[in-house]
């Protein structure tokens, strides 16, 4: 079975991204376009400028370019624009559902109100729901560098747009922040009934994995990879049948793998857990959806029957209905391998 007719299968299985920052889908073109719209003067003078910058050796390399660059967002427009420009990459990959991560913590520094970066990305949605059926979720992240205070103003803060807000995030600089500093906010958001998902294991180690189980009750997994390292947890995210949101390429641009055919991907759908393939921050990472199948289809030893279960974890680790879930599963299992 050649690479290329894997990702012709990829390509053509409806998928969900789950695992996707809004603000890390700038592109540099996009971020120098508001930068004069919005009279801001950023530290990079061109898109070749921005390009050339980003080489990172760790997590907190590439979070402080992303927050550099995300200072040029200012307007609803900006938002909009934005979270359209995402949704077109995404549907030209043929996917159908996307759970958005945004950062209103972030905006806030810069004394945006809330409203600004919701309503312009609630607009998108909507258009590109009507237009083409795609459908959108939101989380809202907290930004772990921050005090657990601060994510409880951010929460009192959406408290009028809770009811078109899904879920909450938590993301930003792992190491030095463990999840038990936010287990009260985490309870607090459950209560209003959103969904919790939290970054771990990305580059902090297996036990904030296992603290995101225990003190956050985390319906999905953000990452997750060092849980490979602890044949205990893995059993545990298998009985628990919790999705993990696997980003190869950030994983590969942020050296948490060294090289792709490292990727611990194929390794954790032998394990049985419920890997997916997400793009993370695709203007930084290299790629958006099928970027990432392509990486890894070249890199492991995925089969047609691998590539299909990702994209069946994608929906079923979704927070669509029941209904939905099912609607979108049985399209997958139509889709041939060969056409
Ligand atoms: N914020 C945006 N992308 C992130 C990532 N990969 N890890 C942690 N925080 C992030
Ligand atoms: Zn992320």
């Amino acid at each position: 079975m050649t690479a290329a007719a894997l990702i012709d299968f990829a390509r053509r299985l409806p998928k969900a991204e789950l695992h996707l920052h809004l603000e890390g889908s700038l592109e540099p073109e996009m971020m120098m376009a508001l930068a004069r719209r919005n009279k801001i003067s950023l530290a990079f003078k061109s898109v070749e400028e921005a390009r050339a910058a980003y080489r990172f050796t760790k997590l907190q390399d590439f979070l402080d370019l992303y927050y550099e660059g995300t200072q040029v967002l200012r307007t609803e427009e900006d938002f909009f624009d934005l979270t359209i420009a995402y949704l077109n990459r995404a549907r030209a990959d043929n996917v159908r559902h996307v759970e958005f991560f945004f950062d209103p913590q972030g905006h806030a520094e810069r004394g945006l109100p809330f409203g600004v970066s919701i309503s312009g990305i609630l607009t998108a949605l909507k258009m590109s729901r009507a237009q083409f059926g795609m459908t959108g979720k939101l989380i809202l992240c907290f930004l772990r560098h921050l005090d657990e205070d601060a994510a409880f103003a951010t929460l009192k803060e959406a408290e009028p747009w809770l009811d078109r807000i899904d879920a909450v995030g938590l993301a930003s600089s792992e190491l030095g922040h463990p999840p038990e500093k936010f287990a009260r906010v985490f309870a607090a958001a459950k209560e209003r009934g959103l969904k919790l998902c939290a970054h771990a294991g990305e580059e902090g180690p297996p036990d904030y994995v296992r603290g995101s189980l225990d003190h956050l009750k985390i319906d999905r997994l953000d990452h997750g990879n060092r849980s490979l390292e602890d044949a205990d947890l893995v059993a545990r995210l298998k009985d628990l049948q919790m999705t993990l949101t696997v980003c190869p390429l950030s994983n590969l641009k942020l050296c948490v793998v060294k090289d792709m055919r490292e990727h611990p991907l194929k390794r954790m759908l032998d394990l049985g857990l419920k890997a997916t393939v997400n793009s993370d921050d695709p203007a930084y990472f290299g790629g958006y959806m099928m970027a990432n199948f392509e990486a890894v289809i070249e890199a492991l030893d995925l089969s047609a029957e691998n590539i299909r279960t990702l994209t069946k974890n994608s929906f079923a680790g979704s927070f669509l209905s029941d209904g939905e879930k099912r609607a979108h599963l049985a399209a997958i299992d139509k889709v041939p391998f060969q056409t």
